[in-house]
């Protein structure tokens, strides 16, 4: 029998509830005490954590640290110095967004950790909890005598509980442009983020990073077979993560949880992490639907360089020009119009502000001015870093002295800075730069190859959309993407940032075209199919699900010329105010209705499956009456054998009826809602 004499017992009690105690300061709830964040100390003095939603374990105990080169770790031998707790509940107003007004409600927690043999060696780490998730980051505090940090590895896990169904893409640290997957967790690959959960009781998870700046992107590794996810970022060429100086702020470490699927769609976690705007004045950002010369360089019916089918001639673009302004389209792209296109994808070395001979840069922008329309001016790199930024400060002066307010920026293949890839933080700056060159010059920003969006457009907003996913032009010359892809999206990309996704193709065959294009037997012989896989009125829906405040009507004016669909183009409204989530399975179906003025719209989309919905329409005003104009897949449509069949009715509608939606295989549906009394 072992004998505790009365002061060892008193002791040991002590010690107990000091630790209890300890562990019970560290527990932070979010303000609806439904997420539960626990901070712990291993024996070995590692930071760790574990995520509860409603008692529900979600990250089961996962380290924290980062490994530094020349400097102590920063993993294991901490003591807890101080602790600072605090709560914030304000709301904000921006310029654009799925909402107008955004409520930024947490509480917090931050821990400083100094070393057990050295207090110089210091790690900070902040949480944040929210009722939608949670945010954590690293802060390294001034060190004496030492000015610069290189990180060579992130050693941040996230212990995932039980093996959740997973939607993920590959990891790349060069490309986002993948097929989206779903699988068991522990049989996915590394994994980009967003990465997007449902455990086995029916709770939502999705990791992701906000505000990344003047640091690396993440992805997320793990062993065959095993849940523990670790950060990875990419790389310098030199093998370093991140060079930084002191104090040195990490980006938020992301997970957005829900107990609906919807709820990660609704969720402001991202943007809430980001700091507040930076721009004074932002009566110049405005929110558009654009159409431009563009699909038909991706179907080779017209081509970026100069020859006899040039896309970008002065005559070309005011036809775009007088289409836009005659159909109530607010810009007008125009890709092609600067030499350098004819080595394109192999030296890669563009002339930025030289247009081609049959291109009149100051024409065109005075023609778009007098019709009231914007020119969005093109830069494509070909990731010719050291090349662009050289010019970047005259393309800047030009766009600013021909008076354009918004450019598409491009990044197609490696970056030419030999072991440098897009996602490292010399990347990360550079994209970030542009951004910020832009905005002190009134010029908005979509950029393709970009960085993953992680919510900086709450502090820049003139940063409007981007792409980062695997967007339509893979319909144009590759297999392409499946009727689920857009249904997988809206719950993964789709959680970081607006997109510029280009939807609105009305010829999804391009019956009209493909026989011409040049790669057209090569695919015939490999027994693959050019064409886009949805309904055209799931190409409707999906400029209401697929939130940005830039919204491509991405066809060809020879497709829309005559074309009744074309109607809802033209109607839509893509400056919202407000947004509800009406139904959502993940890689199934969502539909989605958005806010503006004081019309609604709605887009419903699915996957391969045909599906019903009976959807309320108690978002509407009570007491109104609204027509709804709706864009509806043809009783007999089909992605495959019947796509462009689409019928259009109207309907009087009020807050209290509820409304039959039924979508095609691979279909979609789209809405306009709009008072009776102001028509
Ligand atoms: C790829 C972009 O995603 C696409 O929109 C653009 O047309 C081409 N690069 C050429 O810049
Ligand atoms: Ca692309």
């Amino acid at each position: 029998m072992i004998r505790i004499s009365h002061m060892t017992g008193l002791l040991l009690w002590s010690i107990i509830m000091i630790s209890c105690k300890q562990q019970h300061d560290l527990i932070l709830t979010s303000p609806n005490g439904q997420v539960e964040i626990n901070f712990l100390l291993s024996v070995e003095g590692r930071p760790q954590y574990t995520v509860a939603l409603d008692t529900e374990m979600i990250v089961d105990t996962s380290g924290l640290g980062l490994d530094l080169r020349k400097q102590p770790d920063l993993l294991a031998g901490f003591t807890i110095d101080k602790v600072i707790r605090s709560t914030k509940d304000e709301t904000w107003e921006r310029p654009w967004g799925e909402t107008r007004s955004v409520q930024n409600h947490y509480n917090e927690l931050k821990i400083f950790l100094v070393g057990q043999e050295s207090r110089g060696r210091r790690l900070n780490i902040y949480f944040r909890a929210f009722d939608d998730g949670l945010g954590f980051r690293y802060e390294v505090p001034d060190q004496e005598e030492v000015d610069s940090l290189f990180i060579i590895s992130e050693e941040t896990q996230f212990n995932i509980a039980g093996d959740p169904e997973t939607w993920w893409i590959k990891a790349d640290h060069d490309s986002y442009e993948k097929r989206f997957r779903q699988t068991r967790l522990s049989e996915s690959a590394s994994l980009g983020t967003p990465v997007t959960m449902k455990t086995a009781k029916n709770s939502f998870l999705s990791i992701h990073e906000a505000n990344l700046t003047n640091y690396a992107c993440m992805t997320l590794v793990h062993q065959e077979g095993s849940t523990l996810l670790e950060s990875e970022l990419a790389p310098w060429p030199d093998g370093v993560k991140v060079k930084a100086t002191f104090p040195m702020l990490s980006p938020w470490r992301t997970i957005q949880l829900s107990k609906t699927a919807g709820g990660l769609i609704e969720s402001n976690l991202i943007v809430n992490l980001n700091e507040p705007g930076r721009i004074e004045d932002t009566s110049w950002i405005k929110p558009m639907k654009y159409i431009g010369i563009w699909w038909s360089l991706h179907l080779f019916l017209e081509t970026w360089k100069a020859g006899p089918k040039h896309g970008a001639t002065t005559e070309n673009a005011k036809r775009y020009i007088d289409f836009a302004a005659a159909n109530n389209l607010q810009g007008v792209l125009v890709e092609g119009w600067n030499q350098g296109w004819d080595t394109w994808l192999t030296e890669d070395s563009f002339d930025y502000i030289t247009p081609y001979p049959d291109f009149d840069p100051v024409e065109v922008v005075r023609y778009a001015k007098e019709k009231g329309i914007e020119f969005i001016g093109h830069q494509e790199t070909g990731g010719n870093i050291p090349e662009f930024e050289a010019r970047l400060d005259s393309v800047i002066v030009m766009y600013k002295s021909l008076g354009v307010h918004a450019i598409k920026t491009g990044y197609a293949g490696k970056i030419r800075v030999p072991g440098q890839s897009h996602h490292g933080q010399f990347m990360v700056d550079h994209y970030r730069k542009v951004v910020e060159m832009a905005a002190a010059n009134k010029i908005m920003v979509n950029a393709h190859e970009p960085i993953k969006d992680t919510g900086i457009r709450r502090t820049w907003p003139n940063m409007m959309t981007r792409e980062g996913v695997r967007g339509m032009e893979w319909n144009a010359w590759s297999k392409g993407n499946s009727p689920s892809h857009t249904t997988i999206m809206a719950f993964t990309r789709m959680l970081a940032g607006p997109v510029d996704y280009t939807p609105g193709i009305f010829d999804v065959t391009f019956s009209n075209s493909r026989d011409r294009m040049p790669k057209w037997d090569e695919f015939k012989e490999r027994n693959l199919t050019l064409r886009v896989r949805t309904t055209i009125a799931k190409q409707l829906a999906l400029m209401v699900v697929l939130y940005s405040p830039m919204v491509m009507a991405a066809d060809r004016i020879e497709n829309y010329e005559g074309q009744p669909a074309f109607q809802f183009i033209r109607d839509l409204d893509v400056n919202w105010e407000d947004q509800r989530v009406l139904n959502a399975a993940i890689g199934e179906h969502v539909t989605i209705a958005r806010k503006a003025g004081n019309r609604w719209f709605l887009g419903s989309i699915t996957n391969e499956e045909a599906r019903e919905f009976e959807v309320p329409l108690d978002f509407l005003e009570k007491g109104k009456i609204y027509r709804a104009a709706i864009y509806a897949d043809a009783s007999n449509a089909h992605w495959e054998s019947n796509p462009h069949a689409i019928s259009h009715v109207l309907q009087t509608v009020a807050s209290d009826t509820v409304l039959k939606i039924r979508l095609a295989p691979g279909g979609g549906q789209a809405i306009e809602f709009k008072p009776i009394d102001q028509e």
